[in-house]
């Protein structure tokens, strides 16, 4: 029986691209840009899988054509607002992605943005390699303490239970969640975390407030004007989730005017270009979309999408479908 024929948007790890060349017809992007519309339209007359991740816009453009090749977009990532699934949908494609195997990362990447922007440790390593730094002094780049504060987590999901695991058991920290569905009693128990009603009644009440839900339009703006207004002028704001969740031209204003301590940002709405405002600010930190790059998550991520492909061609239920 033939291979099925897969099309791979980017480079890979290479013991995934290895296994993949093993039980597929592959295609690699040797390119490693982002692919454009009428490149997907061409590929899914082609390809029985095309594997994407968070650069591929696969939106109403990319699938106008009639009768596709293509049955499953299996996703590298767990995110997965850059596919339009209804759209896939109608035309019959099952679309998976990689949950589970990156979340001990991103929430680690996590805690690493919040404790660089509480301690400012990008300010001080900015000022380091400027050769600025004139020596220790007690009013030199002090920052905020984090151990013992009050994080308020939006989104209690695989990630935001992790960030509060670390942030519980290591930091000692107090948790407070926002999450559109109920969490179950022991679920919260884990790390003393109190499941909060709405994000307007958590934000007046934490030190830092980390995003761990998804994106998408129904979480455009999610942190909004109004609702940056609402956090203390003392409290962090960290986002590791989708840069869209976040109104950045209110959030640079925030930061410009004061009102809100700081933010750290490992994603951006419209990445990779960034908002030049967002820039103004000493007291923003940014990373390149980080939160799953490790070799053990991305190789993970890999045999994770592997495994929804070997089930679907097997003519089962493949683990992570999503529509
Ligand atoms: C994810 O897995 O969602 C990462 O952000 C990369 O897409």
């Amino acid at each position: 029986m033939a291979k099925p024929r897969v099309l791979v948007t980017r480079r890979w790890p290479a013991a995934v691209e290895a296994r993949l060349n093993d039980l597929f017809e592959v295609q690699l992007n040797r390119d490693d840009k982002p692919m454009q519309p009428e490149e997907f339209r061409a590929a899914m007359g082609q390809y029985d899988a095309i594997l994407p991740t968070v650069t591929d816009k696969l939106g109403t453009p990319s699938m106008e054509i009639e009768r596709p090749q293509t049955r499953i977009f299996a996703n590298y990532g767990v995110g997965f607002s850059h596919i339009d699934v209804e759209r896939a949908s109608g035309h019959g494609i099952v679309v998976t992605n990689t949950p589970d195997v990156l979340s001990e990362c991103t929430a680690d990447l996590a805690m690493t943005l919040m404790l660089m922007v509480a301690r400012r440790a990008g300010e001080g390593e900015r000022e380091l390699r400027a050769g600025e730094w004139t020596g220790w002094r007690p009013t030199h780049l002090v920052g905020t303490k984090v151990s013992g504060k009050t994080l308020g987590i939006i989104g209690y999901g695989r990630i935001g239970q992790e960030m509060a695991r670390r942030a519980h058991h290591g930091f000692g920290m107090k948790i407070l969640a926002y999450n559109r569905s109920p969490v179950a009693p022991e679920v919260l128990a884990q790390n003393k975390a109190t499941q909060i009603a709405s994000i307007d009644e958590l934000l007046p009440e934490c030190d830092f407030i980390s995003l761990h839900c998804p994106g998408g339009a129904a979480n455009r703006h999610l942190i909004n004007a109004r609702r940056l207004g609402l956090m203390r002028p003392d409290a962090y704001l960290i986002n590791t989730a989708r840069g869209e969740v976040i109104d950045e031209s209110a959030l640079a204003q925030a930061l410009w005017y004061e009102t809100i301590g700081g933010a750290a940002l490992d994603v951006f709405d419209g990445e990779p270009t960034i908002n030049p405002d967002l820039k103004q600010s000493e007291r923003l930190v940014m990373l390149p979309h980080l939160g799953s790059a490790t070799r053990e998550a991305r190789e993970a991520m890999g045999f994770r999408v592997i495994d929804n492909l070997e089930d679907f061609f097997a003519g089962r239920e493949p683990r992570d479908r999503v529509n």
